[in-house]
């Protein structure tokens, strides 16, 4: 029997990825679960797939009116939530010559500050005792060519853990950030990463491999966790050893 059937948790971007194995993770240990997204469609596929516990509402990361309304929707559905996913990201090769303004904006609009808006209009509907987990990413301290504003809208997440977690601690809320390396996810595609250079990047991995979704959702259910009871304001890593790695990059 659950001992977490009484908990609730926002995830962000909860339609795919990372995002809806970390939904699924949090459904297993008992918790309701709200997943968010740009594409009404997609989530509610994602919702009906994900079965009891799970509910579903359009909200755009890039919009204030959005997240606002997301907001609302949560206090008047639930009250109160125990755990936040900022999990919602996006991601476009280019290098510093080749970055287009659009690439630049949407990046550090969706990452950056629609995470921070987000966080900053939930806050106060998070539990004393609960958590805010940041989806950031390796990126933010590797330098990582062809990757210099999103590594930099990630850096900005991890400076947002820090200050938030000395923030939100008198209300014993925890801040923390996950910094993955390659995972498999439909984000690459979205990128157009071709084969050959997810087998390039798998090389330069410690562990020879990308990560599965299933291994960052299981660090982030951690985290929420009483277990999890004494870190905040961390950064941990789930990259397979790439960001000690003399070759990563
Ligand atoms: N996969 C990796 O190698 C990797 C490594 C390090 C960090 N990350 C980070 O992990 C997070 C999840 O990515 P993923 O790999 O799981 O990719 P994914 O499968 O593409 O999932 C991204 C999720 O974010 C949502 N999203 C994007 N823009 C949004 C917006 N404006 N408003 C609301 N939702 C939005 C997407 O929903 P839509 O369907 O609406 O687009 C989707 O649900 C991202 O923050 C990414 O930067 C990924």
């Amino acid at each position: 029997m659950s001992t977490n059937q009484e908990k609730t948790v926002v995830v962000t971007g909860g339609n795919s990825g990372i995002g809806y194995a970390t939904a699924e993770e949090f459904l297993k240990k008992g918790y309701k679960v709200l997943i968010t997204g740009r594409n009404t469609s997609l989530i509610e596929k994602a919702v009906q797939q994900l079965g009891e516990g799970a509910a579903g509402v359009t909200a755009d990361q890039l919009s204030l009116t959005d997240i606002k309304s997301l907001a609302e929707f949560i206090r008047h559905r639930y009250g109160k939530i125990d755990a936040l996913f900022l999990n919602a990201g996006i991601f476009a090769f280019a290098s510093v010559e080749d970055t287009t303004e659009e690439q630049f904006d949407s990046m550090m609009d969706i990452n950056f500050k629609g995470a921070f808006f987000t966080a900053q209009q939930l806050i106060p509907l998070i539990n004393e005792g609960g958590s805010i987990t940041f989806l950031s990413s390796i990126h933010a301290d590797t330098g990582m060519p062809n990757s210099s504003v999103y590594s930099a809208s990630k850096a900005a997440v991890n400076a947002l853990v820090r200050t938030l977690s000395r923030e939100l601690a008198p209300k014993k809320i925890r801040v923390n950030g996950v910094n993955p390396g390659p995972v498999s996810t439909p984000i690459l595609d979205k990128a157009n990463v071709e084969a050959s250079a997810v087998d390039h990047i798998s090389n330069l991995i410690p562990l020879k491999r990308m990560g599965y979704p299933s291994e960052i959702a299981k660090l982030v259910t951690f985290l929420a966790s009483p277990d999890a009871s004494f870190i905040t304001g961390a950064e941990i890593n789930a990259d397979g050893g790439m960001a000690v790695h003399p070759m990563a990059g």
